[in-house]
């Protein structure tokens, strides 16, 4: 994209042309469109790897919004989101930022991991969050009222129970929250199966030695394995790699870093591929 020139469409790079595939776990859709009918701003908690980023691409196909998804870390600045100015030939011009776009243009704005930003990057957030639903342009002295059909997502995984790293309570009661959590049995089988390519009884195999990796929770493992993790597996395996070493790979290896908490691991996953 050429960014000296205005595009017809400044959201066109983020239109989600495809359904992504989306398997529900429970009333997770319906409860969606109530908050977007109100333009609530959403936060989703949930493990990683269980489907968060999955579900809010559906919404926004399924509404049929440009989705702007923004992974945060301790490296963002306010300027990242909402822009700043840049030198270019005519000398200094002021360049939207992803928020910005969203904001101006009419997204779903998501910020994944939203904890992983530093505070004063997350205090912009705060005055499109109540009834002002503003982002104030500093630099540039301007006021952004939000379009009607901007709405705020964003993500945190309350796993990682470290306190430095918690979400202060000015920020998260500004959002309604969903709670995600890993899908039932059935539905984790029916989409590893999908996402990997691989059969119902190899994909069923998986997600029941996920089952059991989830309570090591107690034993000092920070998180079991996810959703994702299955599928890298399942992925390898449909390659022809052998049953352990994929486990190996996508799980044990990911997980820890803790000989006996990865003893514990590759136990269960001899026992599942006995
Ligand atoms: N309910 C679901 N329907 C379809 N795919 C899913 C679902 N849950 C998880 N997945 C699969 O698992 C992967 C990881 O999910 P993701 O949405 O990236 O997790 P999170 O954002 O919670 O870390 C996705 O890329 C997708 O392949
Ligand atoms: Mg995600």
């Amino acid at each position: 994209m050429n960014l000296s020139e205005t595009p017809a469409d400044p959201l066109a790079a983020y239109r989600i042309a495809e359904q992504p595939y989306y398997r529900p776990s429970a009333r997770e859709v319906a409860l969606y469109e109530h908050a977007w009918r109100h333009r609530l701003p959403l936060l989703l908690k949930g493990p990683t790897g269980c489907g968060k980023t999955r579900f809010v691409e559906y919404m926004a196909w399924k509404l049929g919004r440009p989705l702007v998804t923004l992974a945060c870390n301790e490296d963002m600045t306010a300027a990242d989101l909402v822009g700043r100015y840049l030198l270019d030939t005519d000398g200094t011009r002021w360049h939207d930022g992803p928020l910005t776009l969203a904001v101006r243009h009419g997204a779903i704005c998501y910020l994944d991991e939203v904890v992983e930003a530093r505070q004063d990057t997350t205090v912009v957030i705060h005055p499109l969050t109540d009834a002002r639903r503003m982002l104030p342009l500093d630099k540039k002295g301007e006021l952004v009222h939000a379009h009607p059909d901007f709405q705020l997502i964003v993500s945190y995984n309350p796993g990682y129970q470290s306190s430095a790293k918690d979400l202060k309570p000015s920020t998260r009661q500004r959002f309604a929250a969903l709670a995600f959590d890993y899908p039932p049995q059935e539905v984790e089988t029916e989409i590893v199966a999908h996402e990997a390519s691989i059969t119902t009884e190899l994909a069923a195999r998986l997600v029941r030695l996920a089952r059991r990796t989830r309570e090591l929770r107690q034993q000092g493992l920070d998180e079991g394995v996810s959703t994702r993790m299955l599928i890298y597996a399942g992925q390898l395996m449909r390659d022809g790699v052998d049953p352990r070493d994929s486990c190996d790979m996508t799980m044990t290896q990911a997980l820890t870093d803790d000989h006996d908490l990865a003893g514990a691991l590759r136990a269960l996953v001899d026992a599942s591929f006995a």
